[in-house]
């Protein structure tokens, strides 16, 4: 029977143009990647595209901040994303920019059509302005100290201190992070989109198979707090496209965005002669997938649609969304070196191992997902490595030095090689339906059983007996045979190593292994590996060089607050750094005010052969008799520090917030004077 072949459509959400590639993107890139090599290999017509997202406050500010336009950003930084995704084998037929001509010509196609039909309006509303930068200012770009808890230098939206949620407005002394000025307030013209009028429609579309349950449960709560007006506009200075008869006002950055889908499948279109319509337009009977984050989820699935059906398109067929990455637990974080560039990992580590991992962790749910570095090195070799590669290299020896590379001439084992094909549709299943981490352990388990067909055979121990050249063809031809179907189903998600394969098989590209058929009085080529082990030293390079990245980048980009990333940078020490603090029991001979210091005590304090004088802030903790005679711990070699009371040299230790706050640490009895802390 002819199988029917699909139209598909697919995207990625679009990178910003303001920053690398890292691997928490690469969990969608590499997800939808996968997704479509697999459409492909059915013979299915699938279309990938995505681009950088190029317009907005961020990247305007960014250009300015580096001295240069726009323009030399977004094409410096798509440069860069262009390469790191292809050097991650995300094989987009389109990697474009949402800064281009048919973008704008959709963009502006949807808006007139929406106006057109009266879901724009316009009001004036009231927001925060920069008086010496001349702008608006969006909530991210103003910082004051929280309403609730007075903490310092908290974004206008919500407070890292106490998590406190709330408006710029509230904000206590606030001021610009651009100019550092306080905010005006300021009237401007908006348009919005009447999200509401589609009420009814996305409440139908939402339930009706478009979406996961988990995310059209959440859309749920959206509907009961009502769908309000979505302000689509921004104020010149921005970098977008300016709105039709609306001089000096701009889309903003989320609405030509998702556009941009459109905009770089019509770039695809005119290069390589497809029909635009067939895809996009309102009858079209082709498949339209986004795979995005769970973070933006409301613009694709409340937004877009409406957008979509308001301006007389095609809605989505559906939206998958995943979680995000966490690395060892924790979010992913610059002074643990996990937050890790696309980059990075490339210049220590093969792409496949991430593609790989990624793909055993991945459900068609919109949990996050840990990348655990002991599991990663673990899952790599023992299931890639141990198991799938394994095969190949314990049988293609024989074959090439006892039979000349040729295989035998009819299958020994033809069953057992069938039931590898029968695998077929339900490993297409759980790939069709983004349950690859129940593909890989299907998969895993057909190389078990090839492993164990080699091993109950022992092809090196008949290798030896006499007479025994027909056997061991069988055997290995079958093991030979076992693998490209086990190829055939990794090829999605290392499509290198199966290309190393298929080189090796000399079988060209493999297609999905429904229609194998055993190879047979074929010849292989020489093996060579398809992939090495993980190399513990190269994942900790790609740890260290993550650590580095940020000390450039924080130093370069906030001097203001270097100390404090500093602080974030010594997360863990080498034990040589902590070796190089002479630590010592002390005893504290003498306590004593010091005249015009409020906060200071002079302690003399014993070290056994020598004394020192330390200047403590720990007056409102203790009165000088209750120190006097008590050991306690001090840092024996810091260097002498003069202050306006005299030299302080050294420091005692002391625990706690501060002020009246403090406990002064001491050793247990039996420690003595000038004794060394280990
Ligand atoms: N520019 C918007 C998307 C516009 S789509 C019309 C955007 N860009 S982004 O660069 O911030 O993110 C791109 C995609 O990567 C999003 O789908 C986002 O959810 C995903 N991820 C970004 N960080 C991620 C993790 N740490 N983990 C998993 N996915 C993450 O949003
Ligand atoms: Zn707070």
């Amino acid at each position: 029977m002819q199988k029917e072949i699909r139209k598909i459509l697919v995207t990625s959400a679009l990178p910003y143009a303001n920053g690398p590639i890292h691997i928490g993107h690469l969990v969608e890139y590499i997800q939808t990647d996968i997704w479509v090599r697999f459409q492909k290999q059915r013979g299915h017509t699938c279309h990938y595209v995505c681009a950088d997202d190029a317009h907005g406050t961020p990247i305007m500010l960014r250009a300015q901040q580096e001295g240069i336009t726009p323009e030399q950003l977004i094409a410096d930084t798509w440069t860069q994303h262009n390469a790191d995704f292809s050097d991650f084998n995300i094989g987009f037929d389109n990697f474009y920019t949402t800064h281009s001509d048919e973008t704008r010509h959709f963009a502006e196609l949807i808006y007139n059509r929406l106006h057109a039909e009266k879901y724009i309006h316009s009001k004036v509303i009231t927001q925060a302005y920069d008086p010496v930068k001349e702008m608006f200012l969006p909530d991210r770009f103003i910082k004051g100290e929280c309403p609730k808890c007075g903490a310092k230098d908290q974004y206008g939206d919500n407070c890292e201190v106490c998590s406190a949620t709330y408006s710029p407005n509230d904000l206590v002394n606030p001021f610009s992070v651009i100019s550092g000025e306080k905010p005006i307030e300021k009237d401007s013209e908006h348009y919005f989109f009447k999200l509401a009028e589609f009420e009814a429609m996305l409440k139908e579309w939402t339930h009706s198979g478009h979406l996961q349950e988990q995310v059209a449960n959440k859309l749920k709560e959206w509907f009961d707090v009502g769908l309000q007006d979505w302000d689509i506009s921004r104020d010149t200075p921005y970098f977008g496209f300016e709105i039709p008869n609306a001089p000096g006002k701009f889309f903003y950055v989320w609405l030509d965005a998702p556009v941009g889908y459109m905009g770089s499948f019509k770039n695809l279109c005119d290069r390589e002669g497809l029909d635009f319509d067939e895809y996009w337009g309102k009858d079209s009977s082709t498949e339209l997938y986004h795979f995005i984050g769970k973070d933006i989820v409301y613009f694709h699935a409340l937004f877009w649609p409406a957008m979509l059906t308001g301006a007389g398109f095609r809605t989505p067929t559906a939206i998958f969304s995943h979680g995000f990455l966490t690395v060892n637990g924790e979010k992913m974080s610059k002074s643990r070196g996990t937050f890790i560039k696309a980059r990075t990992f490339l210049d220590h580590l093969n792409p496949e191992y991430l593609r790989y991992y990624f793909a055993a962790k991945l459900s068609n749910r919109v949990e996050d997902i840990d990348l655990n570095f002991e599991d990663f090195s673990q899952r790599v070799n023992t299931d890639l490595v141990n198991k799938v590669v394994n095969i190949a290299s314990r049988c293609s020896g024989f074959i090439k030095k006892r039979f000349d590379g040729q295989l035998s001439a009819n299958c020994s084992e033809r069953a057992l090689f069938q039931s590898f094909i029968d695998e077929s549709e339900n490993i297409a299943t759980l790939y069709e339906t983004r349950e690859y981490g129940k593909a890989m352990r299907a998969i895993s388990s057909l190389a078990d059983k090839a492993n164990q067909y080699i091993d109950d055979k022992q092809p090196w121990v008949i290798a030896k007996q006499p007479d025994s050249d027909e056997e061991l063809h069988h055997i290995c031809s079958l093991g030979i045979n076992l693998f490209y179907v086990i190829a055939g189903y990794l090829k999605p998600v290392v499509p290198e190593m199966v290309s190393k394969a298929e080189a090796f098989l000399n079988t060209g590209e493999l297609a999905w292994p429904d229609q194998f058929t055993p190879l047979t009085e074929h010849q292989i080529n020489k093996f060579k590996p398809l992939m090495t082990r993980v190399d513990a030293d190269k994942l900790a390079a790609v740890i260290d060089a993550s650590k580095e990245n940020l000390e450039k980048t924080a130093v370069k980009a906030q001097p203001s607050t270097a100390t404090k990333q500093t602080e974030e940078i010594a997360d863990t020490i080498e034990f040589d750094d902590f070796a190089k603090i002479d630590l010592r029991v002390a005893l504290i001979e003498k306590a004593e005010h010091v005249e015009e210091a409020d906060k200071l005590l002079r302690l003399t304090l014993s070290l056994g052969e020598e004394t020192r004088q330390v200047l403590a802030g720990i007056k409102s903790a203790y009165a000088p008799e209750e120190l006097e005679g008590r050991l306690t711990v001090m840092v024996a070699n810091l260097k002498p520090r003069k202050m306006r009371f005299g030299t302080s040299e050294g420091m005692v230790l002391a625990a706690g917030p501060g002020g009246d706050e403090l406990w002064i640490l001491s050793p247990d009895s039996g420690a003595k004077p000038g004794m060394r802390i280990k």
